[in-house]
């Protein structure tokens, strides 16, 4: 049995395809929608040297994911995020996997990073100090500098703030790096020297002082330093969690802030809902978690704009998916973006609708996975889940929020995000 591929498309199909994709990574969401209408729910892309079979079907993401997991490597090597993340938890397998799975795992624990996350008030005070009532600002940069800011503070017990205009263009430069591109198709080069000099610098830095201090905080950071003596495998995880725990955040939170300035009406259902619940107190991380409407928002949010569009893993054992053999050295692209709007499992998959999640449209649960599945799933979703939650209500409670920007679209970089901006204004509640 072979695995429908780009040979198969008509000329016309194919044309169609590749039309979409003059826009590069803007153009991926139709493109990979258009492919899988032509072809089915697994299919083949080459092209150069790229060899990726595609599948968004959940029965094979449960395969791939849970039953037949032990035949899929997370780390490819070679690729950009191999060489920028090399020991860290994102791309090891095995046994050095699950010792950093455990090590970590501590403080993702809701019982652990709720109180570190209720210690810093109201965050959103400070973060948003400098916004004035009735101008327009990039939310897109907005939010990154708040989940930034979040994730050192919870993570590291460190405030950034001060170091951002050295950290940021290394940052999105690294973000950049990893993303698909050019590389796909020619091969990927080492990454950038400067930014990756900027980073490594702000992360052994942090180690350093965190060696020196006579009462460490008990953090990601300190259970690194517990568990292994060599900087350059700390530095790994730290990066790793660095990158994973902010790039994800921020998109969500800008699609959430892009979904309620083109839905006025679901600002004022939240706001109310918050206003309803908190009064004139201030929302506290552990209470959002109770509020429904926030709930759906959230969730559709997470459906329609999944940050993680997909998983990249490579085949390591004769297995196959969907009943399709796939051979070792195979690679695959598990994309939960095609899950997310499979038209088989969800109505009206393209639409934006929170209130699927009220009216409890049931669905097979690998038809959503927004923090993938099985036992590697994010290891920092019970954080994002509140962070989001959290943030939003903050905003909400302050500020309303007007979208300035007109042309709006999807980008899949390392994460989905709305590009080229998101522009918009706010005014004091
Ligand atoms: C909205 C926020 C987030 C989303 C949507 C998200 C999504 C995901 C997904 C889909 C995966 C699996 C990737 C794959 O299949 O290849 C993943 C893995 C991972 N995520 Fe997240 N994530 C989020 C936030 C975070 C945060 C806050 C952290 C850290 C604090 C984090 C750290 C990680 C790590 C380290 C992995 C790899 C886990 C392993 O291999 O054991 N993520 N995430």
């Amino acid at each position: 049995m072979t695995i429908p591929g780009v040979e198969q498309l008509s000329p016309r199909q194919g044309l169609r395809i590749l039309w979409t994709l003059r826009r590069g990574p803007a153009g991926l969401p139709e493109a990979l929608l258009q492919a899988r209408a032509a072809l089915g729910d697994i299919f083949r892309l080459r092209l150069g040297r790229l060899d990726l079979v595609v599948v968004g079907h959940p029965t094979a993401l449960r395969e791939a994911l849970v039953e037949k997991r032990a035949a899929f490597s997370w780390r490819v090597e070679g690729e950009p995020i191999v060489r920028l993340l090399r020991q860290g938890l994102l791309v090891q397998d095995g046994a050095s996997h699950a010792y950093a799975r455990r090590t970590m795992e501590r403080s993702n624990r809701r019982r652990h990073f709720l109180p570190r996350l209720a210690a810093l008030r109201n965050p959103i005070e400070k973060l948003t100090h400098q916004w004035v009532s009735g101008r327009t600002y990039d939310m897109l940069v907005e939010m990154r500098r708040i989940a930034l800011v979040l994730f050192e503070a919870v993570y590291f017990s460190h405030d950034p703030t001060p170091e951002l205009p050295k950290l940021w263009k290394p940052i999105l430069a690294l973000i950049k790096y990893i993303g698909p591109g050019p590389w796909l198709l020619w091969g990927a080069s080492e990454p950038p020297p400067q930014a990756l000099k900027v980073i490594d610098e702000h992360l052994y830095s942090l180690i350093r002082a965190r060696k020196k201090a006579l009462n460490p905080p008990d953090d990601l950071l300190s259970h690194l330093l517990e568990a292994y003596s060599d900087a350059g495998i700390i530095r790994d995880h730290l990066l790793t969690m660095l990158i994973a725990g902010h790039d994800t955040s921020t998109a969500a939170l800008a699609w959430s802030l892009y979904e309620l300035g083109c839905q006025p009406e679901w600002q004022e259902h939240l706001r109310s809902e918050i206003q309803g619940y908190f009064g004139d107190t201030c929302p506290t991380p552990e209470a959002v978690l109770e509020l429904p409407l926030l709930d759906a928002f959230v969730r559709e949010v997470l459906r329609l704009y999944p940050p993680i569009h997909a998983g990249n893993r490579r085949v390591v054992e004769p297995t196959d998916l969907l009943g399709y053999p796939l051979p070792p050295g195979q690679r695959v692209l598990l994309s939960y973006y095609l899950a997310h709007t499979h038209p088989a499992f969800w109505e009206e998959p393209l639409a934006f609708r929170p209130e699927r999640w009220m009216a409890g449209e049931k669905n097979e649960s690998f038809a959503y996975v927004p923090f993938s599945g099985g036992p590697r799933m994010c290891i920092g979703a019970p954080f994002a889940q509140v962070e989001l939650r959290w943030v939003l209500s903050l905003l909400l409670r302050k500020y309303r929020f007007f979208l300035r920007e007109k042309h709006v679209h999807p980008y899949m970089g390392a994460t989905l995000e709305p590009r080229p901006s998101l522009y918009m204004q706010i005014e004091r509640v």
